[in-house]
């Protein structure tokens, strides 16, 4: 309901800012710049970051720097580990965004594959939603799914064949060959229908269902079949996740694998990069669970980084739902 969470950002900014300040043990004297989430997202809660974050810095005296939110997630890792071994790889997997990006260079972000559909935080969610697990649906999965067996179900990989699909980021030529750079792209919506399908034979509405709303049509299941439903899916998405972005840092040559984002929380997606670093010998980086999921530490830290690049910029930006990275 974006009204109410524009409303609920009104109310609640300079609560937040004030209670930022006194964890931090600063005073608004001592800052130097604002940073601010200039997009993407909900318009109309950015828009209150926006108008709060440029009023504060005039009426302070200081910079406002407009930040990419995903530029937010990659500098979460700089911000835990230090700089990144250069080339790197780096995947952001949240509820919004599945995107991988190719850096060479501190600060610039190339992109070289993304979700064709579904993010994969967002299937998570739409998963749990299935179940009636609530919202986020990240956080009780994964839980769910260390009680599961991840073999029960054969869900699909996506293969991303037909033609209209299959066309790669443009950004992407030059650097990967046409046939890996397609594979560096993901789809999420058929794992989604598979999980579907096989709630509703479950449960007994039949493949195509006679609810008019899955939501909560595997609530009826068994708690073991719940929790096998978990592991299977988690095991398609991770591995998904995971096969791409070692096979593009395999033809990269990247020297580094960076993960962040929301879904950068889930334990299966560490243990397993972390038993797939070992083997591959490429390092893998995820930020502190504080850091994954959304939080203002990230912003600043990317703000720092533009600021240092490019200094402060003007005042006329605005907050913009869909952004380019
Ligand atoms: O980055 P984030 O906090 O917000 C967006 O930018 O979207 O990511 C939120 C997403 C949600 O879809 C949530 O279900 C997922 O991250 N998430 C997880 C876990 N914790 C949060 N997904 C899988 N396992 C987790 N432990
Ligand atoms: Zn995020």
């Amino acid at each position: 309901m974006p009204e109410l969470a524009s409303r609920q950002h009104v109310r609640d900014i300079c609560g937040v800012v004030e209670a930022a300040l006194e964890k931090g043990e600063s005073t608004m004297e001592e800052l130097g710049a604002v940073a601010v989430t200039q997009g993407p997202g909900l318009v109309g809660s950015l828009l209150v970051g926006v108008s709060f974050a440029k009023s504060f810095a005039w009426a302070r005296g200081i910079p406002v720097v407009p930040v990419h939110h995903l530029a937010g997630h990659i500098e979460s890792l700089v911000l835990a580990h230090g700089e990144l071994p250069l080339p790197s790889a780096v995947l952001v997997v949240s509820g919004g965004h599945t995107s991988l990006f190719f850096i060479t260079e501190p600060g610039v972000y190339r992109l070289i594959g993304r979700t064709r559909d579904d993010a994969a935080g967002e299937a998570y969610d739409k998963v749990a939603k299935l179940l009636g697990l609530g919202y986020p649906g990240g956080p009780v999965i994964d839980r769910l799914a260390r009680q599961g067996n991840d073999r029960a179900f054969d869900f699909p990989t996506a293969k991303l064949t037909h033609a209209d699909r299959n066309a790669p980021l443009a950004t992407a030529d030059g650097i990967l060959p046409p046939d890996v750079a397609r594979r560096v792209d993901f789809s999420f919506s058929g794992l989604k229908t598979a999980v579907l399908r096989l709630v509703r034979e479950r449960t007994g509405a039949g493949p195509e269902g006679r609810a008019a709303s899955a939501d909560g049509a595997g609530a009826s299941l068994p708690p073991s079949e719940i929790a096998d439903i978990c592991a299977s899916f988690q095991r398609v998405v991770v591995d998904v996740l995971l096969d791409r972005t070692f096979e593009a840092a395999r033809w990269l040559g990247a020297r580094s694998i960076g993960i962040s984002g929301g879904v950068s929380a889930n334990s299966h997606l560490r243990a397993e990069a972390e038993a797939r670093s070992a083997r591959a010998g490429i390092p893998v980086f995820v930020p502190p669970l504080s850091l994954s999921t959304d939080n203002a530490a990230m912003i600043g830290a990317a703000a720092f980084r533009r600021l240092a690049r490019k200094g402060a910029g003007d005042w006329s930006f605005n907050a913009e739902a869909s952004l380019p990275l």
